[in-house]
Order: structure tokens, then C-alpha cells, then sequence
């Protein structure tokens, strides 16, 4: 594709050192955090389950690494020890975690985040987590999934709360960030965003409270629910499963896209920033919808040889075009750019592989 690698995320700026290499995050969501007794395919050591694993041995190795120290499957059961002498039990918990940063009592931060069990969400809590800090996530499942965090449950440094932001909630924290999205029609939405940018600016007025406030601009990666009808992982997943591709009128309205990644650095150089004006954060490269699923049926094409499986050739086809959908949707990131000094990285076509990983893996564990 000509994209250069990117092997490291994040930033040293600000007094704030967020860089961690790329594929330890894959390593979070790439891989199931189980194994599987009955398969060929499991070796004791990294004792994975995923088809088609010869094209990634970074992440084969990262994950053996994370695994050493364990030997064969009877370490991963639920174990209680009973010592009849003292009449006690001591448990054991399952996981062994990613190594996180040790950080000094200064700049380990206390950090709340709400909805942190969504798509961007959890996307911040595994840079956080992996940087050293403690984070609580509060999250009522409305969307998101346990699962998304499930990989650092029971970890000192983290806490997961089922909680409703509606409802009040104490809580000593250094830092707060709001993910929660209360979903509806997108007049409810968009009204939604003004009151809290509203609220939150009526608190830094009023009671001097330290605000930053992110305009989020479409937003694509791993643990994208797949059922939320976005059109990135709607064609990802249809030409995955070898369906035709479906484009909403004639494909000429544009879209811009921004992976994950761009997006939890940018969110983090914000924080970290003095800026307390909105700060858009998106990618500005604009495709046709008709260009982005002509792009997407190639890159899973690519994908699907490089693992040896040869899959139907996809068809693009058009369906009535829905009412209020915008033609044009582009965000302004000049602020971010000449604030933070931030500015994407990511091409479309790289996070569209990444994504593309992620959900074939989803397809053969059989979740997707
Ligand atoms: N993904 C994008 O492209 C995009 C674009 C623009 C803005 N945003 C904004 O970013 C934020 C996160 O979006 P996302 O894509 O991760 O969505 P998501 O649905 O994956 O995450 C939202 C999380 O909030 C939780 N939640 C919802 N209502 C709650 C409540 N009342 N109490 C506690 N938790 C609650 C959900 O369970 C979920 O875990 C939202 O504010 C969204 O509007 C996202």
C-alpha cells in the first residue's frame, strides 16, 4: 500500500509521556483472552485460537510473552487452594496482565472514565492502563460491552463500575473523561452535545472547574459494534462474509474517516494541553463513499490472499439513498494542529486493515 509502519502511538509533550507501541495494543484486542482445550492449533506456551495466525508474528510473540510463566492449560483454571492446617482458602485470580507503567505517586494520575466500556472508551482506558495510571470506568452497558475491558478485570490500577451518569456518583478523581453516548435520533444527539458543551462551560465559568471539551469527528477501529449500521464496518464485515457491498445512493457524498488511534492521541494531548476552547478531532481526507467501499472490497481481498483463502469476488450495489443523509462531512482541524501540535497519522487504508484483522478474527471465533 506504500504506507510507511507505524509501530509506536502517542506522544511526549506536554509533561505527559503517552507513547506505546502499537502492537502491545493489538496484543488487547487481537487476540482472545481465553484458550481453547479442544484444537490444533493451541500450544501450551501462547495457547491462542485464531485461524490463519502465520502473518503476525510479532503479535504470536507478544502474546507468547504475555503467556510465559504459565505452563499448560491447568494454570489458567479457576483455582482455590484449601490449607487444611490454618482451616483457609486462598484464591487465585486468571489473568495475567499486560506489564503497565510504573509511575511515581506524582504523575500517576487518578482517572475516571464514564463509558468506558464503549468503542473510543475503551480505546483510552488500555493507553491509560498501559502508561501506569488508575482508572475507574463507569459505564451502564448501554452500548458497550464488558468485554472491551474484560482484559484488565481485576487489575489494582483498574475498577469497573456499573453505574448510570444520570444518576449522582462520588468519586476523588484527578481527571474525568466523558464518553457515555446516549443514543436517539440525531436531533436528540446533536442537542445532547450543545447542552453538555453548554454545562461543562457553564462549570469552568461559575466554579473555575479545569474543562477540555472534544469534538469527536467520525471514528473507525478495532470494537467498533459492528450492529451500529456505520458504513465502515458495514462493508468491512459484508465483504468479509462475501455479501454484496451496499452503497446508499450513487456514492458520491463524501466521508471522512480517522482511526482509533489518531484519536485517543489527540484526546490525550487535549487533556494534557492548556486549550480550553472545543478542539476538533478527526481526519480531514475525504473519500466518496463509492471510492471508500471500492477501497475496503481490495484491502480485504488483499487480506484474504495473504492468508491463503481465496474469497467471493464482492459486488458493490446501490440502494436508495436515506433522507437527512449530509452529502459532505469534513472536520476543521486547523485548532488541533496549531494547539497540540496534533495531527492524524493513520491512513484510512491502514486502520481499514487493522479492522479488517480484527473483525476476520471476530468471523472464526464465531462472536461476529
Ligand atoms: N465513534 C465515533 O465515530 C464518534 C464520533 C463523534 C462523537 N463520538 C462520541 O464519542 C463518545 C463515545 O462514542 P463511542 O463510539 O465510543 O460509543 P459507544 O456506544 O461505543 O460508547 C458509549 C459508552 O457509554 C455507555 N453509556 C451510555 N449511556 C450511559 C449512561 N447513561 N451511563 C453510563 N454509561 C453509559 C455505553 O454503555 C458505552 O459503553 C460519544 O459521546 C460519542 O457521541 C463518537
Amino acid at each position: 500500500m506504500g504506507d510507511l509502519e507505524i509501530t509506536t502511538v502517542g506522544h511526549d509533550r506536554f509533561g505527559f509521556d503517552s507513547v506505546v507501541p502499537v502492537n502491545v495494543l493489538r496484543s488487547l484486542y487481537l487476540r482472545p483472552h481465553y484458550i481453547t482445550s479442544v484444537s490444533s492449533k493451541v500450544n501450551i506456551e501462547g495457547g491462542h485460537n485464531v485461524e490463519n495466525d502465520d502473518d503476525d508474528d510479532d503479535i504470536d510473540q507478544e502474546h507468547r510473552k504475555m503467556m510465559s510463566g504459565f505452563h499448560g492449560n491447568i494454570s489458567y483454571q479457576s483455582k482455590s487452594i484449601y490449607h487444611p492446617d490454618t482451616r483457609s482458602i486462598s484464591y487465585t485470580t486468571l489473568s495475567r496482565f499486560h506489564p503497565v507503567r510504573l509511575l511515581s505517586t506524582e504523575k500517576r494520575k487518578r482517572i475516571l472514565v464514564t463509558g468506558g466500556a464503549g468503542f473510543v472508551g475503551s480505546h483510552l482506558v488500555d493507553r491509560l492502563m498501559l502508561l501506569g495510571h488508575e482508572v475507574t470506568v463507569l459505564d451502564n452497558f448501554f452500548t458497550g460491552s464488558k468485554t472491551t475491558v474484560n482484559h484488565w478485570i481485576g487489575h489494582p490500577n483498574f475498577e469497573l463500575v456499573r453505574h448510570d451518569v444520570v444518576e449522582p456518583f462520588m468519586i476523588e478523581v484527578d481527571r474525568t473523561w466523558g464518553h457515555v453516548n446516549p443514543i436517539g435520533p440525531r436531533a436528540c444527539y446533536d442537542e445532547g452535545k450543545r447542552v453538555a458543551e453548554t454545562l461543562t462551560y457553564g462549570f469552568h465559568r461559575q466554579d473555575n472547574v479545569d474543562v477540555r471539551v472534544a469534538r469527536i469527528f467520525n471514528t473507525f477501529g478495532p470494537r467498533m459494534n459492528p450492529a451500529d449500521g456505520r458504513v465502515v464496518s458495514n462493508f468491512i464485515v459484508q465483504a468479509l462474509k462475501g455479501e454484496d457491498m451496499t452503497v446508499y445512493g450513487d456514492g458520491q457524498q463524501t466521508r471522512s474517516f480517522q482511526y482509533i488511534h489518531d484519536l485517543v492521541d489527540g484526546l490525550i494531548l487535549l487533556m494534557n494541553s492548556d486549550e480550553t476552547r472545543p478542539v476538533n478531532i478527526g481526519n480531514g481526507h475525504e473519500f466518496t463513499i463509492l471510492e471508500f467501499a471500492k477501497m475496503v472490497k481490495e484491502i480485504v481481498a488483499k487480506v484474504q490472499r495473504e492468508d491463503g483463502i481465496s474469497g467471493r469476488d464482492v459486488r458493490i450495489i446501490n440502494k436508495p439513498m436515506p433522507t437527512d443523509d449530509p452529502q459532505k462531512r469534513r472536520p476543521d482541524t486547523t485548532r488541533a494542529k496549531e494547539v497540540l501540535g496534533w495531527q492524524p497519522h493513520w491512513t484510512v487504508a491502514m486502520g481499514v486493515e487493522e479492522m479488517v484483522r480484527y473483525y476476520k478474527a471476530k468471523i472464526a471465533e464465531g462472536s461476529l
